[in-house]
């Protein structure tokens, strides 16, 4: 009896070799599953007589019956894979994916308009020699007006461009020209520095947003002239647009500069070419930073020797620089974050 268990078991898996050769869709692999290992299969029906052995001999066809359970187990799984390669197989042979398509790319991430010019701008004025300090976002009146020279009466403080914080006695910085002070207070001359940031006036249109940003310039040595100002800003707009952009300075006035001037470049649209370039307006001209000779009131603020020393500054807009620079429009773009835009960069 205890014999006759034992070879039925045995050759189950030679009966289950043989049933899977011509098994050739997944159903076919499930039928003999049921057939084989199901509930009324043909493993469960040979177990059957364990019940009728002697006890003794009972453990001996047990083991046996579970070792051939699992190699019944692996018999279908390795089938099932062999059936797997076959579906894969008759696709390929059949066209239905074509494996010379190229695969779908990874998108790539782009550095912002805005962080590409501020990094090109700050790392232009550090070859030029210049260092880049940051300075505080939330000022005193000290030191975003007054030590700048700006009077109690100039309307930059007008309550209506200047966010200030409950209490009056801090404000957003409205310029990047705070930092001067901060470094004048803190070291002594010479002086090239530069301050790159964020800057924030109540204004919203078209042209201005509430939160934009500058790089404040300051350059201070004895001897330092109009000539040298010059001198390094052509350097500086050469190196970001290109070395036939001329440039031109206009009398300007602010009230930590004096003299004081507004720096324009040729057209980077139209070169002057066109009359009806919507860009400079026909003029050839695009108006793009504010700079001067460093007043000597400011250096009264700081105690620097207005005798011994003399100095320049500049304040660049980025976004502007960054406008004329990509050929943008509008400066709202730069915040709106839309995806088909700032793929562009
Ligand atoms: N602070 C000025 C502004 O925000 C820009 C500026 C103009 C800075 C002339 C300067 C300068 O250092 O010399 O409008």
């Amino acid at each position: 009896m205890k014999e006759k268990l034992l070879t039925s078991l045995e050759s189950l898996q030679i009966e289950l070799h043989d049933a899977l050769k011509d098994v050739e869709s997944p159903q076919g692999l499930q039928e003999a599953r049921v057939l084989f290992l199901g509930k009324k299969g043909k493993l469960t029906q040979i177990l059957k007589g364990l019940g009728k052995l002697d006890a003794k001999d009972r453990p001996q066809v047990g083991a046996k019956a579970n070792e051939i359970k699992e190699n019944l187990e692996e018999i279908f799984d390795a089938a099932e894979l062999r059936l797997q390669a076959q579906v894969y197989e008759q696709a390929i042979a059949k066209d239905l994916f074509d494996i010379s398509l190229p695969g779908r790319p990874i998108v790539q991430g782009h550095v912002h308009p805005l962080t590409q010019i501020y990094e090109l701008a700050t790392q232009t004025l550090e070859k030029i020699g210049f260092q880049t300090y940051s300075g505080p976002e939330i000022e005193d009146d000290y030191h975003n007006f007054e030590a700048l020279n700006i009077p109690e009466d100039h309307p930059a403080r007008d309550l209506q461009d200047t966010f200030y914080l409950p209490g009056l006695k801090w404000l957003l910085r409205t310029h990047t020209s705070t930092v001067q002070i901060h470094v004048m207070e803190q070291n002594e001359a010479p002086i090239r520095m530069i301050a790159p940031g964020v800057v924030y006036r109540a204004d919203s249109d078209v042209t201005h947003t509430p939160m934009f940003h500058q790089i404040e310039g300051l350059w201070i040595d004895q001897k330092t002239t109009f000539a040298d100002l010059k001198g390094v800003l052509t350097l500086f707009i050469q190196e970001i647009f290109d070395q036939k952009t001329q440039v031109r300075f206009r009398p300007s006035y602010f009230p930590f500069t004096e003299p004081s001037a507004e720096l324009d470049i040729s057209c980077v649209f139209c070169q002057g070419k066109k009359k009806n370039c919507a860009i400079c307006k026909g003029t050839g001209w695009l108006e793009i930073l504010g700079c001067g000779m460093v007043d000597p009131a400011v250096f009264k603020y700081v105690k620097y020797d207005e005798e011994k020393y003399t100095g320049f500054a500049f304040g660049i807009g980025l976004e502007r620089l960054a406008m004329l620079k990509f050929g943008i429009n509008d400066l709202r773009l730069f915040f709106e974050n839309d995806y088909r835009f700032l793929e562009q960069f």
